[in-house]
């Protein structure tokens, strides 16, 4: 039997996780569920986010489910730290970010798919009223390099500046001083851009999309994207089905409530990919729908794309949409060759949507509370039992 390391986190991931594994129990998926030590707790209690233990689970197990955590800043982080830690130099690192680096989690895939019925989908004004486009896009974000990489100074070291200035565009900064000076590099690789688009056209292959888009800016980023891009038009000739687009970020944005529903995979760097996957996710209701894979060569975790929602996180029945969870159990089970049963849990999904009569707050447009249920709001609990239901 499969062993899968169960990652709640903080927050609502520890609400939403375990009813990700309800559904997933509910199809019939025989597997093992270790709990993997993960976020604010451990931060606290050991001065480490991520214990090695959990590292270890996935390095065994392979495949992971994860929550949310929460995140704050270094300082804020220092302050909760167990007093008997403090000052013995702990620095505060984002887990999620910390598993994507250490088992290099490359290929992020968010899909943005409509479900019918949805109250929260996108709609367009036309000629004769109204019209709701229906969303079918798949974006492929490149999850470790690009600006993300952490590559930056604030008052860069002598060495960095001297190499700097070997740029003729360096003359613009000659009069600031190092110490005025911020710099976050945008690193890009061959090897890595090549992963990325290949899983992307493997993927629009695979699934049936009929174009994929480049979404990156190499009229300015003519080196990054520009290396992207040449890479893109090489790949595309062994996809022959597959039409190659490409669109400038800012562009993008703009065309994306045009004309959301020409898209089938987008692929972009780290960052135009993190920007691109929010406004998609924007037009299929937002963050209670919005699922990711990160797949690297040797693991994979799978995660809801929004955080730990603190604020709801002591509401007890929970208000929270666990869809967005049991959408990233989908993708895992799609990871591991149990399609027909992802298949199943997304029908299921699609019919208590299209239903219309158990929704979560979020879909009912109320502002999140404890009152949201006089207004006829289900609890997290009702929603995963009424696609358990129709499964
Ligand atoms: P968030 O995603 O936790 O929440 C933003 C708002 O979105 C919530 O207040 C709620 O209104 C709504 N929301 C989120 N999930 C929902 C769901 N399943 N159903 C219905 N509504 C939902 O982002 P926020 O408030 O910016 O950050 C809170 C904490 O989460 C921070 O500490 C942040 O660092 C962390 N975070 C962690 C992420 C991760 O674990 N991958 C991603 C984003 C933020
Ligand atoms: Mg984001």
């Amino acid at each position: 039997m499969r062993t899968i390391v169960s990652m709640p986190g903080d927050g609502i991931g520890k609400t939403v996780l375990p009813e990700a594994i309800r559904v997933l129990e509910a199809v019939g998926f025989e597997a093992n569920y270790v709990n993997g030590d993960i976020g604010w707790d451990f931060w606290i209690k050991e001065g480490n986010a991520l214990p090695k233990r959990t590292i270890d689970l996935l390095s065994e197990h392979k495949v992971g489910l994860f929550g949310a955590i929460t995140s704050k800043p270094k300082d804020a982080a220092e302050k909760e730290l167990d007093p008997s830690l403090k000052g013995k130099g702990y620095v505060y690192f984002s887990p999620i970010v910390g598993l994507r680096q250490h088992f290099n989690l490359d290929i992020c895939i968010r899909p943005c798919i409509s479900f019918k019925g949805n109250p929260l989908n996108f709609i367009r004004r036309c000629d004769n009223g109204f019209e709701e486009p229906m969303v079918n896009c798949v974006i492929f974000r490149q999850n470790t390099e690009g600006l993300y990489a952490g590559v930056e100074w604030t008052n860069p070291p002598k060495m960095v500046r001297d190499a700097l200035e070997t740029h003729p565009k360096m003359k613009f900064f000659k009069d600031v001083a190092s110490e005025d000076m911020a710099i976050s590099t945008r690193i890009v690789t061959r090897q890595a851009s090549k992963r990325i688009l290949t899983a992307a056209f493997e993927y629009a292959k695979k699934y049936g999309y009929k174009n994929l888009t480049l979404c990156e800016k190499p009229n300015v980023l003519r080196e990054t994207s520009g290396m992207m891009f040449k890479l893109a038009k090489e790949i595309a000739k062994d996809y022959p089905g597959i039409e190659l687009w490409d669109t400038n970020i800012d562009a993008q944005m703009m065309w994306l409530t045009k004309n959301p529903e020409n898209y089938g995979v987008i692929v972009a760097e780290n960052m135009f990919g993190d920007i691109i996957s929010d406004g998609f996710a924007g037009l299929i209701g937002g963050l209670g729908f919005a699922c990711s894979a990160n797949i690297g060569q040797d693991v994979a975790v799978f995660e809801p794309t929004h955080g730990s929602a603190p604020k709801y996180q002591e509401l007890n029945p929970s208000i929270v949409n666990p869809i967005a969870m049991i959408m990233s159990a989908c993708m895992m089970l799609d990871h591991i060759g149990e399609n027909d049963k992802a298949k199943k849990i997304r029908s299921a999904i699609a019919k208590v949507i299209e239903e219309g009569k158990v929704r979560t707050y979020d879909m009912m447009k109320l502002k999140g509370g404890a009152d949201v249920f006089k207004y006829g709001a289900c609890s997290t609990q009702q929603m995963t039992d009424a696609i358990i239901s129709n499964l």
